[in-house]
């Protein structure tokens, strides 16, 4: 073959992602090897946890910036580096079994689709994908290659949101009747802007065009894109929804056993085609479970210096909403569970005071009996665990995770249902979510899914 030739075919492979698509059955008990897309900001912190599992092993670096790879080098010295993705796949081959993905939203998808087709299991970021299509192409896809997946919520696992999952389901607070949720930060938080700025110089060292990916090709501009306040635009992150929606409605939907919604509902302010709006409240009707009371449950959300009404906390005098959080309204009173820190009971006349589980602890160690009620025991305290380690036992143990794609992929499609009631503001939207579907709502439907580059489509998962 000529050198052209193989060029050719090596460009169209590349260019159409044409992998073939192959299940391995490595004996995985000794070690996983493991590739990181994405390797400083989150990544490198996602790569350090993974790595300090006993079986992990990293034998590939991908990042689409060159500057970016000297931080983590000093950590774990001697790892190939690649600029793209695909090649990275293409050349490790047979030498790796797994991957973390820990770019921008708008790239989850992609590696992570193209990941489980080789038969290779994958950590991703949250949240999981940039629309409710992609979680849905993603969550059938990991169940059609029977590969072992965590989404990259890590909180999940900490003894905070635990605690607050056991208290809802051991009935402390009855059935609940209504969550509401809330975070500061407006969706645009990081460039305040509302339309794309002039275009600047790419550093050396970085591809913007790998960088882009999937997304609509525009011109590079210093500091509004990468890294990190990509988090802004519409073609890149997913707003204050989908940076928190995926952490905070977490202990929501694993406490209440939530899936698909019936509907949702915005009400948005500064939604426009280039960033996510300054502000919203956005309200999901789900079906009722057995941890919730009546039909249905309605979960909101606020966000952009929204909060809810504070007094349905039943908090006592001095005490104030956490600066992010839940509360749980319940048939027998409230759980206000803050964004990683312990959950409270309330009212505390009926529960007894809340304390912290380090202050019980010293006080057992003392052998200091409390004088008043305790609103949470040191017995109903959950411990935490390692998310990263969870996923690697998970594929040298064969088992699932608890924050696999079938429960991250349908948290990650109400998040970016949401996202889409947001730009209809007033709008109620009804879901089909088996049709994937919101039926008379086009221009809603429109927005499940996203126009893909030339050469960076994402195709459904396979039948
Ligand atoms: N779980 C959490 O607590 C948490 C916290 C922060 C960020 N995140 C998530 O992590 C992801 C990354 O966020 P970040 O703040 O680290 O962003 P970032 O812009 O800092 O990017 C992370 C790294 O990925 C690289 N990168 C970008 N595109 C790439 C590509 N196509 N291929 C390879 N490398 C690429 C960047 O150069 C950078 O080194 C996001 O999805 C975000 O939501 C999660």
């Amino acid at each position: 073959m000529t050198l052209s030739r193989r060029n050719f075919l090596r460009t169209a492979a590349l260019a159409t992602l044409a992998f073939p698509a192959i299940v391995r059955a490595r004996n995985l008990n000794s070690q996983v090897q493991i590739a990181a897309v994405g390797v400083d900001g989150k990544g490198y912190g996602d790569i350090g946890e993974v790595a300090s599992h006993p079986k992990a092993r990293f034998v590939g670096f991908c990042d689409i910036d060159a500057s970016r790879f000297a931080k983590i080098d000093k950590r774990h010295p001697g790892v190939t580096h690649f600029a793209d993705w695909r090649e990275m796949f293409r050349k490790l081959g047979d030498g790796f079994d797994a991957v973390t993905v820990s770019t921008p939203d708008h790239m989850h998808a992609l590696p992570t689709m193209v990941a489980m087709r080789l038969g290779k299991h994958v950590y991703c970021q949250k949240p999981l994908t940039h629309t409710a299509w992609e979680a849905r192409q993603l969550r059938l896809q990991a169940a059609r290659s029977k590969v072992r997946t965590q989404m990259g919520n890590q909180i999940h696992s900490a003894k905070e949101y635990r605690t607050g999952v056991k208290l809802i389901q051991t009935g402390r607070i009855g059935k609940v009747l209504a969550v509401h949720t809330w975070h500061p930060n407006t969706g645009n938080k990081y460039t305040g802007m509302t339309a794309a700025p002039a275009a600047g110089p790419v550093p050396a060292g970085v591809s913007w065009d790998l960088w882009l990916g999937t997304a609509p090709n525009r011109d590079y501009a210093p500091t509004v894109y990468h890294p990190f306040n990509w988090r802004d635009w519409v073609d890149f992150g997913s707003g204050t929804m989908g940076d928190f929606g995926c952490h905070l409605l977490d202990p929501v939907f694993t406490a209440l056993k939530l899936g698909a919604p019936l509907s949702v509902k915005a009400d948005s302010v500064g939604a426009n085609a280039q960033t996510w709006c300054a502000q919203q409240t956005i309200e999901w009707t789900f079906p009722g479970t057995e941890y919730t009371k009546g039909n249905t449950l309605t979960v909101t959300w606020y966000d952009g210096g929204r909060l809810p009404d504070a007094t349905l906390a039943l908090l006592p005098p001095g005490k104030t909403l956490s600066a992010a959080g839940s509360i749980f309204i319940g048939e027998l009173g409230v759980m206000m569970l803050p964004h990683v820190a312990m959950p409270s009971l309330y009212p505390e006349e009926k529960f007894g005071k809340n304390h912290n589980p380090g202050d019980l602890a010293r006080r057992a160690r003392a052998q200091v009996k409390p004088t008043d009620k305790v609103a949470i025991d040191l017995a109903d305290f959950v411990e935490g665990s390692s998310h990263y380690h969870a996923w690697v036992d998970a594929i040298t143990q064969g088992h699932e995770t608890t924050d696999n794609f079938a429960y991250a992929g349908p948290l990650t499609e109400a998040v970016q249902l949401g996202n889409v009631a947001s730009r209809f503001s007033g709008v109620k939207l009804e879901w089909d979510a088996v049709a994937m579907k919101f039926p008379g709502k086009p221009e809603a439907e429109a927005l499940l899914t996203k126009e893909y580059r030339k050469g960076w489509e994402l195709t459904a998962a396979d039948k």
